[in-house]
């Protein structure tokens, strides 16, 4: 392969104009976003696209790949695409079940990951993938855009700076009509999502909760309701975390409209926010705080995987933070299987 090295971390690309050759496996609704910003980074050239659906990624190449003067290769499998793209880094937005297959084999042919969450749906498969991309010195992160946001990257670091102070309770709901948009499709088959509800939309909501305030949980009790299909559809969770603070995480996926929110609560005030930031309120003991203007720069998911490609930045949400959404999901499992609370294990 010809390498070109970038001139400031050493990255080796694999094309002769030092862009980061960059292709997308699975060219439905998530990876044409995908597609749309990443033309809008200087550093990337957007050289392939994989689908099993071959016209859906023609169609993807068609409308808008072909009208910029980028007439990308296409491919049926992500196989493929690694064997003959030459390519650094790729995007999977294919469903769930797929994506430790498709990671795996991607770092393994030396390329980095930008993958769709959840991870996986597995709490060994996601322990494999951090460690596989360990040995091969590849970035594996997860798209979750709560991680890249302004707010929770502020609310973040004033937790971290103990400005709320202990943190006592979390409460947080997520909705969306998701089971009628989901019925018939992938999304609602155990075998190709691994999950419902909670690890699709209701994702966000959970990795937000881990992220944010970094606390483990460590018992949880939960109801589940599959309305009729293979998977979770309405879910309730009790939650205590490793400080001793009490969570209740609502996701109801038979909702009419999408809305969500994020309450944490702590000894000297409170936050509240959506679960991927936006809309927030920030009260302090005994009055309410405007929020300053949040001054961090804005970054996509994509802009932040490449940045770390480079290695000028951290992934903003690391492979470890699949590990950690597989254990409360296994406990979330567990304990709607049994019908009684459940420990969440950490090791
Ligand atoms: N971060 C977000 O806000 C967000 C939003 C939507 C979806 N997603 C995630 O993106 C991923 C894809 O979701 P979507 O809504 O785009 O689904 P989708 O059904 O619209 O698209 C999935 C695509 O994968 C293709 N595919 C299936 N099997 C394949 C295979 N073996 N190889 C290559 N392609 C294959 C399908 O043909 C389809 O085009 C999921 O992980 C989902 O949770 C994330």
């Amino acid at each position: 392969l010809k390498t070109k090295r970038s001139s400031k971390t050493g990255t080796k690309t694999r094309g002769t104009s030092g862009l980061l050759r960059v292709a997308v496996c699975g060219c439905g609704g998530r990876g044409r976003d995908h597609v749309l910003s990443l033309l809008a980074l200087p550093e990337v050239d957007v050289v392939a696209l994989a689908d099993s659906d071959h016209a859906a990624c023609a169609r993807l190449r068609d409308e808008e790949l072909v009208p910029r003067g980028k007439p990308v290769s296409i491919f049926h499998t992500l196989e493929e695409q690694l064997r003959l793209a030459r390519v650094d880094a790729v995007v999977l937005a294919t469903p769930h079940q797929l994506h430790y297959g498709q990671a795996r084999a991607a770092l393994r042919a030396g390329v980095h990951v930008l993958v769709e969450k959840p991870m996986v749906t597995s709490t060994r498969q996601a322990t494999a993938l951090v460690d596989l991309a360990r040995k091969q010195k590849r970035v594996l992160a997860i798209a979750h855009q709560g991680s890249c946001s302004s707010e929770l990257r502020y609310i973040r670091r004033l937790l971290a700076e103990g400005k709320l102070g202990e943190i006592t309770t979390v409460d947080g709901f997520i909705s969306q009509d998701w089971l009628s948009r989901c019925r018939g499709t992938w999304r609602v088959s155990r075998e190709l999502a691994g999950g419902g509800m909670l690890y699709d939309t209701g994702s966000h909501l959970l990795h937000a909760v881990l992220w944010l305030t970094g606390l483990k949980p460590v018992n949880v009790g939960a109801m589940v309701d599959n309305r009729g299909t293979e998977v979770d559809v309405v879910s309730s969770v009790l939650v205590r975390f490793d400080n001793g603070a009490m969570g209740t995480l609502l996701a109801n996926g038979d909702a009419r409209t999408f809305s969500s929110g994020l309450r944490i609560v702590g000894t000297r005030g409170t936050v509240v926010t959506g679960a991927d930031g936006g809309r927030r309120a920030h009260s302090a003991v005994g009055r309410l705080l405007k929020y300053p203007p949040v001054k961090d720069h804005e970054m996509t998911v994509q802009s932040n995987f490449i940045e770390a490609v480079r290695g000028r930045s951290e992934a903003a949400s690391p492979g470890e933070w699949g590990v950690k959404l597989c254990r409360l999901m296994d406990g979330i499992y567990t304990s709607a299987g049994t019908g009684k609370p459940a420990a969440v294990r950490w090791k």
